[in-house]
């Protein structure tokens, strides 16, 4: 941001510099919600966990993407309808407010068939469709959007599961799990509190 220059060789004034910083650190900060959904479900799917750990980059992979599906981080996207348009037989008039279903589309019955289910494995079949899974906005980020930081999201992700399942172990004490689906982002109520963690000997 301190040496960023534009076409015409102009850097940014100070103000510009520290909004850009923010917005790369808060989307980055953000992305701790999804850590403490993953560890929220090792915890709550010991089938998935086991599955996981012993699996290779591939599994943490479709893990990682249905933690992304499963749980939730926004439940819709609004828009206001810039031309009037019809689509599929609906009509938009221009100016109408319009939601974007994220949470819905991702736990729709005709897409994922049992979306209530936390099963990994599910995106072994997926068709990498930009419009069917949607935890970071729809179609492509290079024309609209999309968030453009959803690959360094999944990845950030990725690694703190690898790390959490194959580097440490730890207890989990009694704590409020439950998600209120009234907050926006949520989390469990208690977070996700670990006790006596450890390096993981080579044993296991
Ligand atoms: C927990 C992680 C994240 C979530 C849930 C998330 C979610 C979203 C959503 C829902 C949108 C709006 C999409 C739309 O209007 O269609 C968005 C836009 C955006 N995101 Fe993210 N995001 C995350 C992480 C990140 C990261 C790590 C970065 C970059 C470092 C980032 C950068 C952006 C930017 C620049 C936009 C605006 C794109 C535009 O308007 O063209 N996000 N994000």
């Amino acid at each position: 941001m301190a040496f960023y220059e534009d076409a015409q060789g102009r850097k940014f004034n100070a103000q510009m510099a520290a909004v850009e910083l923010i917005n790369v650190i808060r989307p980055v900060t953000a992305i701790a919600t999804f850590i403490t959904f993953a560890v929220l479900a090792l915890f709550e799917h010991p089938r998935a966990r086991d599955w996981v750990q012993n699996g290779d980059k591939q599994h943490i992979e479709w893990f990682t993407r249905e933690v992304r599906r499963f749980y939730p981080f926004g439940p819709f996207l609004g828009a206001k309808v810039r031309k009037s348009f019809t689509w599929n037989g609906y009509h938009f008039d221009e100016g109408l407010l319009v939601l974007l279903d994220m949470y819905g589309t991702n736990r729709d019955p005709a897409i994922w068939g049992d979306p209530d289910v936390f099963r990994p494995e599910r995106f072994r079949d997926w068709d990498g469709s930009p419009y069917n899974f949607i935890p970071q906005g729809g179609a492509d980020p290079a024309k609209g959007h999309r968030c453009p930081g959803e690959g360094i999201t999944q990845e950030i992700v990725e690694a703190s599961l690898d790390f959490l399942v194959k580097t440490i172990e730890y207890d989990v004490p009694a704590q409020d799990l439950s998600v209120p689906l009234n907050k926006i982002p949520t989390l469990p109520e208690s977070g996700f509190i670990i006790q006596h963690v450890k390096k993981k000997t080579p044993a296991g």
